[in-house]
């Protein structure tokens, strides 16, 4: 299935694809197809270059990649960290950068500190689960909600939310703050661990010349 005549991509639909789509544009790589906004195609051909591009939702990249669908998929390092799938992660894109936190009202600064038996509202559990488990040695209840995360200290479902934090707005006009920072996020390349094996010299030569641009 990896070793075969196009490379295909899993681009996470929306900004990173856009910002990817630039990005792979300065190397020479463009698809026409793509740029009409009005399609509504999930799946788009560069005859020329031999490459297929599909558009997913950022869950579903890492699956794509795991099942060797797509060769390549670009995620954000939020969704690769939540979805634990097999691929081999091969850079880092820089864009879409922000931070994973734990966010809430200031007053639950110090149920953290003294390790409270705690509600966690997130839409990323596994990340979630691991920080507070594994890092912090904190036993807490984790509820998973699907968006609109910052509600949940609001309303009193939980006490602290694990969430993106980018330009920091959303937290500041619901009156929220970050108590901590797990980690920093930003889109990342990942690679099919056969069609790396498969298709090495044309996916190495990909990633220099992406690297290029990156440095
Ligand atoms: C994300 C994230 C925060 C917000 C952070 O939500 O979950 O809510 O962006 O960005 P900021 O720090 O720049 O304000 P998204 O917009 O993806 O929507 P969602 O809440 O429905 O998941």
């Amino acid at each position: 299935m990896n070793n075969k005549e196009y490379l295909t991509f899993a681009l996470t639909k929306g900004r990173l694809a856009n910002k990817t789509l630039e990005l792979l544009n300065k190397i020479g790589i463009s698809c026409e197809e793509m740029l009409d906004k009005e399609t509504r195609k999930l799946i788009f051909t560069n005859e020329e270059l031999k490459l297929k591009f599909f558009l997913s939702k950022g869950p579903d990249v890492p699956t794509y990649v795991e099942y060797g669908v797509a060769d390549i998929g670009v995620v954000g390092k939020d969704t690769i960290m939540e979805e634990g799938r097999r691929a081999y992660e091969v850079l880092d894109l820089g864009f879409g950068k922000c931070r994973m936190c734990v966010c809430g009202p200031e007053s639950a600064r110090a149920l953290l500190e003294h390790h409270e038996m705690i509600r966690v509202a997130s839409k990323y559990p596994v990340i979630a689960k691991d920080y507070f488990n594994n890092q912090k040695y904190q036993t807490v209840d984790i509820i998973k909600l699907n968006g609109s995360v910052e509600l949940g200290p609001i309303v009193g479902l939980s006490d602290v939310i694990v969430d993106i934090v980018e330009t920091g707005s959303t937290l500041k006009e619901n009156g929220l703050v970050v108590l901590e920072e797990i980690c920093p996020l930003s889109a990342r390349m990942i690679v099919n661990q056969v069609s790396m094996k498969m298709q090495q010299e044309r996916i190495t030569d990909l990633i220099m010349k992406l690297k290029s641009q990156l440095d």
